[in-house]
């Protein structure tokens, strides 16, 4: 049988490996973001003790890649851009947050091809986050 591409059914939510698989790329996207300095702007935004956040965000990845919508079993609905809103993200925010996402995911045990379509489907909420926090403070840059 061929293998369905990815983004039908629960395709992508295997070809991250997973729950076991996604659970590992965020708690190493976390543990790279508080390490590097290159990322210091978007880690000083997350509360202090950011077990939360990396909980949320392994979740919905869980939802987002097909696989069970682990996110809204727990927290209930999200909006992406919504959530994002009281934070000052530009064009800097969302490339640190893509970069340090982009690196984490280079070191997983993923097909090639799903690395690139995997950061493909993260350029789209992380500039849909931009656009949403762009109007929200005006002060930031309308790149
Ligand atoms: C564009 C760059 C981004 C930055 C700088 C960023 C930063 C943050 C920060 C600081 C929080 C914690 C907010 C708080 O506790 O007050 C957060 C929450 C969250 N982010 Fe992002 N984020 C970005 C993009 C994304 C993307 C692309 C996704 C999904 C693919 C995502 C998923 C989430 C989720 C699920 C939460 C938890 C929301 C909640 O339930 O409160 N983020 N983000």
């Amino acid at each position: 049988m061929p293998k369905k591409p990815y983004g039908t059914g629960n395709a992508s939510f295997q070809a991250a490996g997973g729950e076991k698989g996604l659970r590992r790329l965020v708690e190493l996207f976390f543990d790279r973001m508080s390490a590097d300095n290159r990322f210091s702007t978007i880690y000083a935004m997350h509360p202090k003790t950011n077990d939360v956040s990396r909980d949320k965000l392994f979740r919905f990845l869980c939802g987002w890649l097909g696989g069970p919508k682990l996110y809204q079993e727990k927290y209930g609905a999200i909006g992406i851009p919504r959530v994002h809103a009281h934070l000052k993200i530009g064009t800097s925010e969302r490339d640190q947050w893509l970069t340090c996402m982009s690196e984490t995911v280079d070191e997983q045990p993923f097909a090639a091809d799903f690395k690139v379509y995997l950061m493909e489907q993260l350029y789209v909420p992380a500039e849909a986050v931009r656009r949403r926090c762009t109007s929200a403070h005006q002060n930031l840059d309308a790149t």
